[in-house]
């Protein structure tokens, strides 16, 4: 029995169809397991920011194991103080909360801002205003505060207290704004929903009605922090401060974490409010403190944003290219024809895996170590690929 037999017996069929069986992985490359070699544009999903298997991670994560490995938040452990030092340091924010995922970390950050609404302003302003195109994870608060619709219908009721506004309008951001919110949750960079980068003067929006409202105003950085857009954080790429800061994906290179790094509030959690068993376990604080110092030393978001602007001037310049969007080394390329996933799977045949993040879109966010020359080589493919669909 394959490995890809054995997974549809053995797992739940809540994923699409799976292109490929993983066996190996080295910086931007990868091997199924027929031996073929891939260059790696997708990253786990934006998430090992140094490439496969890179040993600073990995080695940072076992010898924090051998000296102390998990002992719950029933009591302090350094490795995750020094990472919300770290991370304050790069983002000016003041306290950090660790979990183990996106989707977690968002769930921790409507919890935030619903604390800091009702204690502020009485149990009415508890609401959360979200984009049209957002994604934010698959938990329930989570799920109600992403757009896909359909996406929602079998699970329904999720919770109340959730509004969308599309995104860039300003007037209906306007109208959405009030006295009942809580929180205003937004993706700087719109990643599942296509790579769309959200306007400055809307985010700067944002911020207004937040400090007129005394409402959170929360990026949701999951895919964009990390170096990825070309900055630490995507926010430091605009002149508006969040107020706190959702992250997760890139942060330990592989290994699962989510944070939410905010700024000092007199109406934060109070003991016994959140928390989750594994978030700042040792060794995983220890290999995401490992991962930002390799971004440090490498310049890796110098790299990010060299590479990402290259990527965007030579796909922008293919035959069959109707429209290049994003930042750094998150991009969404827009096919003339269409048809991003049959694309995507002459891409793979190619040799370079990507995925198609809309039916008309591909998204390439590899991992940040990517070198120029493996940037031309996926060029190259998807200018031989497009030539050949028309
Ligand atoms: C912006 C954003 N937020 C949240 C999530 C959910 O993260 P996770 O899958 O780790 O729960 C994702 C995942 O793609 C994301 O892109």
């Amino acid at each position: 029995m394959s490995i890809a037999d054995r997974g549809t017996e053995a797992m739940m069929s809540n994923y699409p169809p799976r292109p490929l069986t993983i066996v190996r992985g080295e910086g931007c490359w990868l091997w199924d397991d027929a031996g073929t070699r891939y260059l790696d544009l997708v990253a786990g999903i934006a998430v090992v920011t140094l490439g496969h298997g890179h040993p600073e991670p990995i080695a940072a994560l076992a010898a924090q194991s051998a000296v102390l490995d998990h002992v719950s938040n029933l009591y302090w452990t350094e490795p995750a103080i020094a990472l919300a030092e770290r991370l304050h340091g790069l983002s000016g924010f003041e306290q950090a909360f660790f979990c183990n995922s996106g989707a977690e970390a968002n769930e921790a950050a409507i919890k935030l801002a619903r604390r800091h609404g009702t204690e502020t302003g009485g149990a009415d302003k508890h609401e959360l205003v979200c984009l049209e195109g957002a994604f934010h994870g698959r938990t329930l608060g989570a799920l109600q505060a992403t757009w896909a619709q359909p996406k929602k219908i079998p699970f329904e009721p999720l919770p109340a207290g959730f509004r969308h506004v599309s995104r860039n309008d300003i007037e209906a951001l306007r109208a959405a704004v009030g006295p009942q919110t809580a929180g205003v949750l937004i993706e700087p960079i719109q990643g599942e929903g296509g790579v769309h980068v959200i306007d400055e003067a809307f985010l700067q929006e944002a911020r207004t009605l937040c400090d007129q409202h005394n409402a959170l105003l929360l990026f949701d950085e999951v895919q964009t922090g990390i170096g990825r857009t070309g900055a630490w954080f995507a926010f430091q790429r605009t002149g508006v401060r969040p107020d706190a800061v959702v992250l997760a994906k890139g942060l330990a290179s592989g290994m699962p974490i989510g944070a939410l790094l905010s700024k000092r509030l007199a109406t934060g959690f109070q003991p016994g409010d959140h928390g989750t068993t594994f978030g700042g376990s040792p060794p995983i604080a220890a290999a995401a403190l490992a991962t930002i110092g390799v971004v440090e030393r490498d310049d890796l978001i110098g790299n990010a944003t060299r590479i990402g602007d290259y990527l965007a001037t030579a796909l922008g310049a293919l035959a069959g290219v109707a429209d290049v969007r994003g930042a750094g080394l998150l991009i969404a390329v827009e096919l003339a024809s269409g048809d991003a996933a049959g694309a995507a799977a002459a891409l793979r045949e190619q040799g370079v895996i990507v995925n198609a993040v809309s039916e008309t879109a591909l998204r390439l966010c590899p991992p940040l170590v990517i070198t120029q020359e493996q940037a031309e080589l996926a060029v190259a493919a998807l200018d031989v690929v497009l030539a050949a669909r028309g």
